[in-house]
This record gives structure tokens, C-alpha cells and sequence, in this order.
């Protein structure tokens, strides 16, 4: 689908924003493994988050969405069932990583793919902690989807994460539900909470130290009646439009807080963003709370370490902010956009040469001079939903009409993105 995006004089209005894509998928997966129904509020309409439901009633739990609530009948811990065929897990990263390290530990084996850009993805960083417990995981090229796992009795494990990663911690958190005994988890740096506070919230134990997060095996997990908080990762395309238009003022309502996330506000903020946060409100373990943004100019500044890891998946719409701002973007230590549903440095690159924006691209990150002048022009979303959005906001800037190629992406996550955006510019 070709989207045509015109320049926009202002945007203003309120927005409500699909379910958090990350806390969608830890409640959907831990939902079918606890005993009773669950209904969770406000789940992710995205594709992905639907890709792990299809997954979930693939193994046996029934699922219902009515009313814009989903309700999740569990089986328990032991009652899932053997797939007919392929778990299909679309374009989902989280959906394969996070459903392996259950699917580890049945007592049958599954066959887990997904779409052309999924199977070009890195699955050894999940597989080699997984061996480690015992499981038998064979994969195209040792690394790549189609996987195939064979379950097995886990023993738990005290794992060392190679990487920032919250897929492949929650990967050996969730196999460590089923391991007799203790998993413990360390990071090298903090990287988003949601699983362990679902599993709280399911009922496990669980016990963070720093960086260190342990889960105690074999738990009753019981169905919760739980509220998606809205996707901050899905407002930033919003933060940032609002902060590329002159004029512009937004509110976005009931977006989720949580401080493993909401580094976001704080950079934006730094920069001279002018942000409030109001009403702020406790459900699940999550934060919830509206957010009010205003146009002004920004600085711009230097994402590096902890704060790149914290910042990974806003890092395509930031860097076309940085081009709007005083003194422009550097990102540092960012690797792991190489290795996301496109590589985001050469995805992002592209359509930055088709603007006519200077970007200097290096092996893990890039700089981005500031004061930059956006010029219309046919954009591709390469079929990665956060390409597709960011540059649908750096085209509400440019000096003409720009087309967006492969617009469709968005509906990974934000099927409604289209729709809000033209409703709230003018
Ligand atoms: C996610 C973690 C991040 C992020 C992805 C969602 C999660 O991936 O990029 O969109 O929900 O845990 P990594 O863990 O691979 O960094």
C-alpha cells in the first residue's frame, strides 16, 4: 500500500493508542499456561500481538476478543497441547523468543516459523541458553527460523545475557517456570521489565537484584483480569510529529509508564520538549498516565550504553527528530538496530539520502547533523512497521507531498496509525 502524506501546519487533538506491543504478549503467552480465564483489556490490536494469540489457540487455549476484551481460557502448566502444524509467529520476534523458552519445556515438539523478515532474524541467542537447561532446539543454519524444539525436562540455570535484550531474558525466565528450582537471569544493563511483573502478577515468585532477576520454578499461576497500558513506542511517532510541526499540541491518553520504558519522555524533556505527565495511575505492576506535548525546538543530544538499550525501538523516529534539531543526533552502541525486523541504520540511512538528509552511518549507530531541510520524496517502509511510521512523521515535515511505499507495515503494530494521523493533522 502506497500512503500519500502531505506536509502538515499543525497537528492537535487526543489520541488513544493500542495496547503495549511487549506487556500484550507476556499476557497473552502467560494467560494459556495459568488455570482459569483470564480477560485482559485493551490488548494490542497489531499483527504481532495477534500472532501470538494464533500461537497460543494453536496449543490448545481457547481465545474470544469481544467488546475490545480478550479473554484467555489457560490450561495450566502442563496443559498445552501439541500444534497440528507450523506456530506461525508472522513477523513477531517476541512471539518465537519468548513462546521457545515454553515450548522448551513440553512433553512434545513444535515447529515454530515465521514471516521473510522473522527468518532472517538471530534465534542462537535464544537457542544457547536453552540448551543449557536441556533443551533440543534445531534451527535453519544453526541460527535462523524455521525452529524446531524438542521438550524436555529443564533444569534451571544462572545465565549471564551476552547482550541488552528483554526478548531473551524473558525467554529463560518463562523456561524457568518450568525448571525444579531457581533461574536467575543477569543483565548488562536494565532492559524493560514487563515480564517479571506479569509473572507477579500471574502469581510466580519472583525476585530482582539489581540486575539480576530470578524466578522460582514450577508455580500455580493463576488467571488475572489485567489492562493493557496504550504503547509509548507507538506515542513516540506522535511526541515527535508534534515536535517537528510548529503549532502542534497533543494529548495522548492512558499511555504505559513504566520507568524501564520511560526513558523516552526523559530525552525528549532534556532536549527542551515541553512534556507533562498527569494522572498517573497503577495497573498490573504497570504505570499509566496521560501525556501532553506541545511544540518548541529541541536541542538534540548523544544516546550511548544504557540509554541506546533503553531507547532501541523510538531510535528510527528519533534520528529524523535529530535532523529537525539545534545541534542534531549521535547514537552509539546500537548494534541491535542491525538485527530488528530490518537493519534499522540502513533502512533508516535509505530514506534519509531520499529526503536529501545527511546522516553519517558507522557499524553501530550514526550521526545526524541538525537544522536539516526535509524535501518530499518516495519513501519505503521496507516492510518494517516502525520505518513506515517514522517516516510517516518526517514526511508531515517536508516541503511537498511524499508517498510512503509498503505502508501497510504499521499494522504490525498500530493498525490505527493512518487514521490518527490524518485525523489530527491539518
Ligand atoms: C522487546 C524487546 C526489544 C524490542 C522489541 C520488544 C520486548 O527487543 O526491540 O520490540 O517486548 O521484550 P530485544 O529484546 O531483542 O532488544
Amino acid at each position: 500500500m502506497r500512503e500519500q502524506i502531505g506536509p502538515a501546519s499543525s497537528l492537535s487533538g487526543d489520541i488513544q493508542l493500542p495496547g503495549d506491543k511487549g506487556i500484550s504478549h507476556r499476557y497473552g503467552m502467560l494467560a494459556a499456561i495459568a488455570e482459569g480465564t483470564s480477560k485482559i483489556a485493551n490488548y494490542s490490536t497489531g499483527a504481532d500481538c495477534q500472532s501470538t494469540l494464533g500461537c497460543m489457540r494453536a496449543l490448545g487455549a481457547e481465545i474470544e476478543n469481544k467488546d475490545g476484551i480478550v479473554s484467555i481460557h489457560g490450561r495450566g502448566l502442563d496443559g498445552l497441547r501439541e500444534p497440528t502444524g507450523m506456530l506461525d509467529a508472522g513477523n513477531s520476534g517476541s512471539t518465537i523468543r519468548m513462546l521457545s523458552g515454553i515450548l522448551a519445556a513440553q512433553r512434545f515438539t513444535s515447529r515454530i516459523g515465521g514471516d521473510e523478515s522473522l527468518s532472517r532474524r538471530p534465534m542462537d541467542r535464544i537457542m544457547r541458553p536453552l540448551a543449557e537447561m536441556g533443551a533440543s532446539i534445531e534451527a535453519r543454519e544453526n541460527r535462523f527460523p524455521p525452529l524446531t524444539i524438542r521438550g524436555s525436562n529443564l533444569r534451571p540455570i544462572d545465565y549471564t545475557l551476552p547482550m541488552a535484550s528483554a526478548q531473551v531474558k524473558s525467554c529463560v525466565l518463562l523456561a524457568g517456570l518450568y525448571a525444579e528450582g531457581r533461574t536467575t537471569v543477569h543483565e548488562p544493563v536494565r532492559t524493560r521489565d514487563h515480564t517479571e511483573l506479569a509473572l507477579r502478577e500471574f502469581g510466580a515468585e519472583v525476585e530482582c537484584q539489581r540486575r539480576s532477576i530470578s524466578v522460582t520454578g514450577r508455580p500455580r499461576l493463576l488467571a488475572r483480569d489485567l489492562q493493557v497500558p496504550g504503547d509509548l513506542s507507538s506515542a513516540a511517532f506522535f511526541l515527535v510529529a508534534a515536535l517537528l510541526v510548529p503549532g502542534s499540541a497533543l494529548a495522548i491518553h492512558g499511555v504505559g509508564l513504566n520507568p524501564t520504558r520511560s526513558a523516552l519522555l526523559d530525552f525528549l524533556s532534556e532536549m527542551g520538549a515541553p512534556i507533562k505527565v498527569l494522572d498517573v495511575q497503577q495497573a498490573g505492576g504497570e504505570l499509566i498516565g496521560d501525556v501532553l506535548i506541545r511544540n518548541a525546538p529541541v536541542r538534540g543530544g548523544v544516546l550511548d550504553k544504557a540509554r541506546t538499550a533503553a531507547l532501541i525501538d523510538e531510535i528510527p523516529v528519533l534520528a529524523i527528530l535529530g535532523a529537525a534539531s539545534e545541534e542534531g543526533l549521535t547514537v552509539r552502541d546500537a548494534s541491535e538496530l542491525r538485527v530488528k525486523e530490518t537493519d534499522r541504520i540502513a533502512t533508516v540511512a535509505e530514506n534519509f539520502r531520499r529526503m536529501g538528509l545527511s546522516i553519517e552511518v558507522a557499524e553501530d549507530g550514526f550521526q545526524v547533523p541538525g537544522r536539516q531541510k526535509f524535501h518530499a520524496a518516495e519513501l519505503d517502509s521496507f516492510g518494517d512497521h516502525r520505518i513506515a511510521m517514522a517516516f510517516s512523521v518526517a514526511a508531515l515535515a517536508a516541503d511537498g507531498p511524499s508517498i510512503v511505499e509498503g505502508a501497510e507495515s504499521a499494522s504490525v503494530s498500530f493498525p490505527e496509525f493512518f487514521d490518527t494521523l490524518h485525523r489530527i493533522a491539518r
